[in-house]
Parts: structure tokens; sequence; C-alpha cells
């Protein structure tokens, strides 16, 4: 077979992106501006990137950018040559059907879109003449979300080179006058601190931020590449604690109510904990710190219950108790004992959690059920529609359910409808060192019920968007937006009816002069009005099915096109200089993994992508040192080095023999670097029977001619510090050999990084063969050898490969591995992780070695432990515990190897691979 590895187009892109970075001379980004301006709590933000082709031969030119998730892009344009090209909003469908007319006529095409914790992204190219200029303008607007008491908005730089000529121009008019405004994230550091200017009058607040060449190269996450990383504008407006602020302009309003000075409700809380196999490791542990920190925050007048779950139901108390400090300690008693182990009953547990707070009605409350899941209900009731139905019936409308999904394994969808249906709201939680206080920042959102049954009215108002809220919180906020009926002001009457405490308040203001924007013509209020209807929509349509769902989604479809949103529904066709490939953008929803349309045959077909996070057990959120995206590569030198993406991604699985295939690679995300300083180390390992992780040395070692070394972490029964040992050099190791199952897993450490393995070899029973190195996945059973080239996944027998953003996962039979791969400095490295062990447990290897006991014996003047009846010496030394995608610091306990494993290390070392 032909090896037709030139045909490449779906990561033409970022090729193009890794190809030209390096190389500053061949475009020039010699102006780059962000211009955000924001008004009633509405941000309107605009991206000029201005580049010029510095070569003698025309370029292809990438305009690569990050938004806020929350954001709809509304605006996308190019001049290049004194033309315009706009791209257009159309219906997904429409969108698709115009982008596959442009594959007949023999253009392809790439969609750019990913997803992030906060961020989404955009991207684009054209091809520039030699000498020649572009200039990219990017539009997106958002309505700020208040939390915690703020408004945070965030703006993501990252030009890609340090450029003579960037800015970022912030302005904020809040009518009722801005109570304070603080620049932070990460680009708001010492370094650049007098790159940033901050003025404050009143209801205007300016910021600046203009750092030289020489300051974007210096600033913790930057690099030579330049400025990467956020500007966070966090402010707050005055508040009147009457009805609140009500703008109009050209015949549409804006309220926002978020009164302060009311007395809070005493809460009865309910939290609904999964304690599933699938939490164990650090998601339980971070679970009961936040519970820790939850409890702490109760006031003695709340009342509350907790529920934790696997297959079965475990109450601490079948009722609602009291939260005074005996039951409190009780509680926390019973929190630090939940173990993670079983099966995920999803719907038992949120009817009992319903149960108890039906049974405990009280006048005067507001009642709260917090559901925490990381999996699928996978026992008792099952069926997502009947849960989603039961809880209906069994919460009545009577208080919200929150959902919290914990990682990427939950289906977010099920929770964020179970959540709409029930008035709360579904709220990932990132599995990373600080999940414990995503967590925690949720339930202080929803700690402090100052109204519940909340409806705003407005006569003389027509087309609003919700009105009635169940619960109002101290720190958030109420919108409301409604067209004023014939543009009347005279009629147009708002009052809020609620109930605090035992007392219904009326808020309304006779004398309330509607503030407006006078003659100039002004749409934002009738943007803020679209924008909401649509969120709103869109979360309608999530709840409803057949006929209803389809009307609910057409309106939110017209208003999208209408209002120009790029949202789930439409996508924007970026129009480009004839010949050129067109770009297809969308919306990616909420974890959902990238797509991009690629072309094949003329036909034109959706390829998921591996999510821009972290999958499963690594988790681990962007952010780190590491890809978060994950591509292949062409061997091609020459589409390599051109980045063109002329020619089309082979889709399907090859299967050959003899030669390999296309590699598959792992491009470095320009540094997400420095963004982790909040990484926090952390000295609690879980009490497990697992075991072995990898780990790199903190230490770097400079010298060249410095042992390559790889430290080893293996954790403690029942101690907080882990041990350590290290390995040097290139050897060969025993991971995971079990006997019954003929299934043995073998690594070979690098030989030139320190921090893991090179290459991993899988055999099952002498003839299924998974081989992972540095280049090439590759899958042999029998005869047949299987390359990996972007398939949903590879088999050899029984043994399943999948090939994902930043791991590889293998399963075969009961026993299923996560190999996390690391990359440093261009190199890429592998963590083995056991995620599940088989079932009968006499395997051995370094991944099935036990967790260590040791006691301390001496602290001076050398440090001993005694594990079994052995002493060793030991030293204090840090690690790096890279069995996550994100990893994590700790402290652990050196020695030599052999007496850390309790047998010389020689039993674990082979020759063969
Ligand atoms: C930023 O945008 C606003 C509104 O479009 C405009 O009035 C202002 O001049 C722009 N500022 C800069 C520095 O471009
Ligand atoms: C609500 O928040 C405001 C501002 O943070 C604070 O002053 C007030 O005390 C809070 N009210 C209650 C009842 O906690
Ligand atoms: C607003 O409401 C009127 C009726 O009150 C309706 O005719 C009109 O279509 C609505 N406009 C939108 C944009 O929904
Ligand atoms: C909002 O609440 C009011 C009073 O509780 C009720 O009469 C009205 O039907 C509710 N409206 C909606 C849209 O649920
Ligand atoms: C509203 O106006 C009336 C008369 O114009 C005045 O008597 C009353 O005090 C005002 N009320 C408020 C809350 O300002
Ligand atoms: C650790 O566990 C072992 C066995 O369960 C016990 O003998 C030992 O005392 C424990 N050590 C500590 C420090 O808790």
């Amino acid at each position: 077979m032909e090896r037709t590895v030139g045909q490449i187009t779906l990561f033409g892109l970022l090729l193009a992106l890794a190809s030209t970075l390096p190389n500053k001379d061949d475009w020039d980004v010699y102006s780059f501006h962000i211009n955000s301006t924001v008004t009633s709590r509405y941000a309107t933000t605009v991206i000029t990137s201005r580049v010029a082709n510095r070569m003698d031969e025309s370029k292809e030119i990438e305009f690569h950018v990050r938004i806020p998730k929350n954001a709809f892009i509304s605006k996308f344009r190019m001049f290049i040559d004194a033309q315009v090209y706009d791209g257009v909003v159309r219906a997904k469908e429409q969108a698709q059907q115009q982008y596959t007319e442009a594959v007949s006529r023999g253009e392809s095409a790439g969609l750019v879109s990913s997803v992030g914790r906060t961020l989404e992204e955009f991207k684009t190219s054209v091809t520039v003449a030699a000498h020649k200029k572009v200039t990219f303008e990017l539009t997106y607007e958002e309505l700020m979300k208040r939390t915690h008491g703020k408004y945070e908005l965030q703006i993501h730089a990252r030009p890609m080179q340090p450029v003579s000529d960037f800015k970022v121009d912030v302005h904020i008019h809040e009518e009722a006058g801005i109570s304070f405004i603080d620049v932070k994230g990460g680009l708001s550091t010492k370094a650049l601190a007098n790159a940033i200017t901050k003025t404050h009058i009143d209801k205007e607040a300016w910021v600046y931020f203009y750092p030289t060449v020489d300051q974007q190269k210096m600033c913790d996450s930057c690099s030579d590449q330049g400025m990467n990383g956020d500007l966070v504008i966090v402010y707050d407006v005055n508040r009147d604690n009457g009805l609140g602020h009500i703008k109009k302009s050209d015949g549409y309003f804006v309220h926002h109510f978020a009164p302060s000075d009311l007395p809070r409700i005493p809460k009865n809380v309910v939290f609904v904990i999964d304690q599933s196999g699938s939490m164990r490791g650090r998601k339980i542990l971070q679970t009961r710190i936040a519970l820790f920190h939850i409890l702490n925050d109760l006031a003695e007048d709340d009342y509350f219950g907790l529920i934790t779950f696997d297959g079965n139901i475990f109450h601490w108390k079948r009722e609602l108790v009291q939260a005074n400090s005996k039951n409190l300690e009780s509680a926390k008693n019973f929190a630090s004992n939940i173990q993670a182990r079983g099966s995920t009953d999803i719907n038992e547990a949120v009817l009992q959690g319903a149960r108890m707070l039906n049974d405990h009605s009280r006048e005067g409350s507001a009642s709260i059920l917090i559901l925490l899941t990381d999996g699928d209900p996978t026992s008792g009731v099952t069926n997502l529609e009947n849960i989603q139905s039961n809880v209906r019936q069994a919460i009545a409308g009577k208080f919200p359910l929150y959902c919290l999904g914990f990682g990427f394994d939950v289906d977010f969808k099920f929770l964020e409808k179970m959540s709409l249906q029930n008035n709360g709201v579904a709220r990932r939680i990132y599995e990373d060192s600080d999940a414990d206080l995503q967590l925690k920042g949720f339930y202080e959102e929803v700690a402090t019920p100052l109204l519940t049954d909340v409806t705003m009215i407005y006569v003389g108002g027509t087309n609003l968007t919700q009105t009635n809220f169940s619960q109002y919180y101290n720190g958030s906020e109420i919108v409301v937006a409604g067209e004023i009926t014939d543009n009347n002001i005279e009629t147009f009457t708002p009052q809020v009816v609620a109930i605090s405490s035992n007392r219904r308040i009326i808020f309304s203001n006779p004398n309330e002069t509607v503030e407006s924007t006078g003659t100039v013509s002004d749409d934002r209020i009738q943007r803020v009005w679209a924008y909401l209807t649509v969120k709103q929509l869109l979360d309608k349509e999530l709840q409803l099915s057949g006929p209803e769902k389809e009307k609910v989604k057409k309106e939110a479809l017209e208003l999208s096109l209408k209002y120009s949103f790029v949202t789930p529904l439409t996508s924007m066709v970026v129009t480009k200089p004839p010949g050129e490939n067109i770009d297809v953008l969308h919306k990616p929803k909420e974890g959902e993994t990238s797509q991009r349309w690629q072309s094949q045959g003329g036909q034109s077909i959706l390829v998921p992508l591996p999510p821009a996070i972290g999958h499963g057990i690594n988790g681990a959120l962007s952010a780190a040192d590491f890809d978060p995206s994950f591509s292949r590569q062409s061997l091609s030198p020459s589409s390599h080095l051109s980045g063109h993406s002329s020619v089309m991604q082979e889709h399907a699985s090859r299967v050959e023999r003899g030669r390999p295939g296309p590699v598959f690679q792992l491009h470095p995300l320009r540094g997400e670097r420095g963004q982790r300083g909040d990484l926090a180390p952390v000295v609690l390992p879980d009490v497990q029977p697992a075991v072995v992780h990898l780990s790199r040395k903190t230490t770097t070692l400079e010298a060249t001619d410095a042992p390559v070394l790889h430290r080893f972490l293996l954790k403690a029964a029942n101690q907080t510090v882990p041990l350590c040992f290290d390995v040097s050099g290139p050897v060969r190791l025993k991971l995971f050999h079990h006997p019954s199952r003929e299934l043995s897993v073998n690594g070979e450490l690098d030989s030139v990084t320190n921090g893991g393995f090179s290459r991993i070899f899988i055999h099952v029973k002498d003839s299924q063969h998974v081989e992972i190195d540095t280049n090439w996945v590759t899958v042999r059973d029998g005869q047949t050898v299987t390359y990996y080239t972007g398939q949903d996944h590879l088999t050899a027998g029984s043994v399943t490969v999948i090939v994902r953003n930043n791991e590889i996962d293998v399963a075969t039979g009961d026993m299923q591995m996560v190999i996390i791969v690391h990359e440093k400095n261009g190199q890429k490295l592998f963590w083995p992780v056991l995620r599940q062990h088989p079932s009968d447990n006499n395997a051995e290897g370094l991944l099935a070695v036990e967790a260590a006991v040791y006691e301390e014996v001496q602290q001076a003047p050398v440090r001993k432990l005694k594990i079994k009846n052995q002493e060793a010496d030991v030293t204090g030394e840090m690690v790096v515990d890279y069995s996550f995608a994100s990893p994590v610091t700790m402290n652990c306990w050196l020695m030599s190897a052999d007496s850390a494993l309790q047998r010389p290390l020689s039993q674990f070392v082979i020759t063969q691979l």
C-alpha cells in the first residue's frame, strides 16, 4: 500500500502555528489591540491584530485567540489589500451545506474552535501575498454575571509574538456608579505593574495595559513568543438596595436587581455525595476537604443533611438536623470517613435527599439540594429520562436542585437538564488541584439566601426574559430584560414581589426615573435582551422534547441570526479571498469535544477531536506545562514547514504490514506556562492500596553529563508523606505482569529527559501487542499491524487503545491503564497509571507494589525510617507526581530503591520490552 502521508488538512492550522511561530522573520504581528467596552454589565470586546508578511513569497498567516466561553462572537472580518472579508453567521446546517459546496469546488475547509475551563479558541488563517498585510478583527459580546459580589471581565492576551504596538483598553461605564475596580489575572504581576493604568471616577473606569516589547517577554507567563495570559478586571457597582437599576434605550430595558441589605434566610441544605469507585483518589479527598469547609460555614439556624451513595445509600442522619457544633463535629467525622467504592445510584440518592427536605418543611426558610457526582448512573434506575422524571416529581418545584459534575466522565447534559428542570443550575468541577476550592466556591454562591419566590413584574413590558426565580442569594444578581410596549415609558412600571423569611416584600419605586440613554440611539440594551433571551431559550430547549423543542430551537436560531451571534445553533462562515479554504466556526457546547469538519472524497463528515481538557483520571485542566491540544502530524516535511492546509486528512484506519505509516505527534500549544503558580503542594495521599507513581525530580539536572534520574513515588499506607526513590538511565522495567491473564506491561525510562518513559509495550497472550513510543502508537494482532492515524480507537483481540488529548487509554478485560502523555522541551514522556486492577490480584511489577507501611524511628543526626523490620536513611525531598496531567508537587522521604521496594530493584529490571 502506498504511503499517502501527505493527506492531512485537519491539522494544517496547528502546523502553521507550530512552524511559523519560532521563526519571527516570517511574519510580524506589528499591532495587537484588545478593546473592551462595558455598559450595564454588557461587554463588547474587539480584538484587532495586524500582521505583515515580510517574506518574498506568499504565506499562510494565522489568527488564533481565546475568548470567554460565555461570550457570543458577533463579528469577524479580515482586511487584505483594501478588501474587506466579512464572516457571515449562518444556521449550522446551512453553513455545513455551504461548506460542502466549497469542498465540491475543490476547496477544503477546517473548522476551528475548542474549549477550556473558561475560554474557547478561535482560529483561522489566510494566505497573504509577499510583503502584504492583513488585519483580523474579532468582536464578541457577553453579559457579565455577578457572583460573590463582583463581576469579572476576563481578557486573554496571546498575540503569539512580542508586539511593538500592543494595547489592551477597557472602558467601563455603569450608571449606578462603580464601587470598586481591581485588575487581576496572570498578567497582573509585578513585572508588568507599570504597564497597567487604572482610572476610576464615579461612573466610569478605564484600564489600560500597554506593556513594552521587553515586558512582553519578561512576565511570568510570557516567553519569546510574547505574552500569554489573562487580565481579569474585577468590579462591582453601587447598590441602592431597592428596586435596583433599570436602563432603557430604543424601546428595550434591562433591569438589574441585587439588594444586599436584607437579612439572610435560614436554610435547609442536603448534600448528596457520590462515593462510587470512580471518585477514588484525589476526587474523594478534595470532596472531603470541601465538605469540611462547607460544614464550618453553616450558620447555627441552618439545618442540614448528608447522604453519600454508591450502589447503596448511606445516611449520616435520616432527618435534617440543626447545624450546631455537636452535629457538625459528628458530620465532619462522617465526611472524613467517606471512601470511594462501588457503583452509582443517582436516582435513589437524589430521591432520598428530596425526601429529607420534603419531610422538613420549615416556615421562612430556604431549601437547597446539592448533588455531587462524577459519573453516570450505573445501578438502581439508570434510564436518564426516568431519573429526571422521578426527581422532578419528588421536588415538585419546591426547592432548587444544583448538580455539580466532577470531571469529564459525567454526562453533563443530563445533570444540566435535571438542574434546569428543578430551578437550579449545573456546574462542572474541573479535576485539578483546586477542585476543593471550586466546590466551596460554588457552595458560597448559594450559601446566603436572601429572598425566595421572587417575581419580577413589568406592567407595560413585553417579550420579557425569565421573571420568576425561586431563590435569590447574596452576592448574585437577577437580570431581566424586555421590550417596553410601544416604547411608552409613562406606563412602564417595574415591581418585584418576593418573600424574605416570613414577610412578603414588594420592591417598587413609583418615583423611579427609569434611566434612559437619551437621544443617542444605542442598540446595546436590545442586544442585552437578545443575548439573555437566546441563552434562556437554549436552556429551555434542553429541557423540552418534540415539537415544543423544535419551536424553541427555531426561536433561538432566528434571534441568533438576527443579532449575528455564534451560538450552538449557528456557525460563522469565514469568507476569504477566492481560491482559499473556507473556515466554518461553531460554538462548542460545554464540555463537548471540539470538532472539525473535514472532507473526504467530497463528503463532509464530523470528526471529534480529543477534548481540549484532559479526560478521566488525569482530568486536570489545561494550563499546565503540557499540551492541552493534541494533533497528529504528517511525515511530510514540506507540509510541516509550509503549514499549508490544502490536502485532506485521511480518516479510515490504516492497516499495513511492515513499514510504519504516519506519526501521531503532540504539539506544544504555546506556553500556558506560569499560570500554575498557585499549585499547592499536596501532602495528603489518599489511603489507597495503590502504589508506585512515577515522578520527575523537581531539581533540574542542568549538567549534560549528570545521569538522567527518574524519581518514583511510593505512597504510604498510613502516613501522609510518601516514599520516593531514584532510578537512573534508560533502564527497562517490569511495570505490571499478570501471569494468569498472560498480560504484561513493560516500560523503558527515557535516556535524555528525566521524568518518565519513552516507550511502553503491552503484551497479551503472546499475540496481541501494543507499542507506544514517542512517535508511534502501534497495535499488532498476530500478523496485522495497525498504526494510529486518528481513528477513534485501535483494537487487537481483547485490547482496546484510545488515544486522547494527553493520555492513551489501554483496556483489556478488567484491567484499565492510562498512559499520561507529558511533554517537556518538545519531548514526550509517558506516565503509566493503573486505573483498574484486574479483580484477582496476583500481579507483580512496579505498578503492583503495595503502599508502604513505615514509621519514623529517628530524626537526627540522620533521619531514619523503619519499613517492615529494616531501617533506612532518608532525606526530605520534593517530587512532582506526574500521575496527573496537571502534576502535583509534594514532599517525600527519599531512600534507595531497594529499601523502598523491600527487595532489590534488579527484580524489576528486564532486558526485553
Ligand atoms: C474602543 O471601542 C469603543 C467603542 O466601539 C470606541 O469608542 C473606542 O474609540 C475604541 N478605543 C480604541 C482605543 O480603539
Ligand atoms: C450580603 O453581602 C454584603 C456585601 O458583601 C454584606 O455586606 C452583607 O452583610 C451580606 N448579607 C448577609 C445577610 O450576609
Ligand atoms: C414581541 O412581542 C410581540 C407581542 O407582544 C410579538 O408580536 C413580537 O413578535 C415579539 N418580538 C420578538 C422579537 O419576539
Ligand atoms: C411566576 O410567579 C407568579 C406568582 O408566583 C405566577 O402567577 C406566574 O404564573 C409565574 N410565571 C411563570 C412564567 O412561571
Ligand atoms: C415620590 O414622590 C412623591 C410626590 O412626588 C413624594 O411625596 C414621595 O415622597 C416620593 N417617594 C419617594 C420614595 O421618593
Ligand atoms: C500503620 O499501620 C500499621 C498496620 O496497620 C500499624 O502497625 C502502625 O502502627 C501504623 N503506624 C502509624 C504511624 O499509624
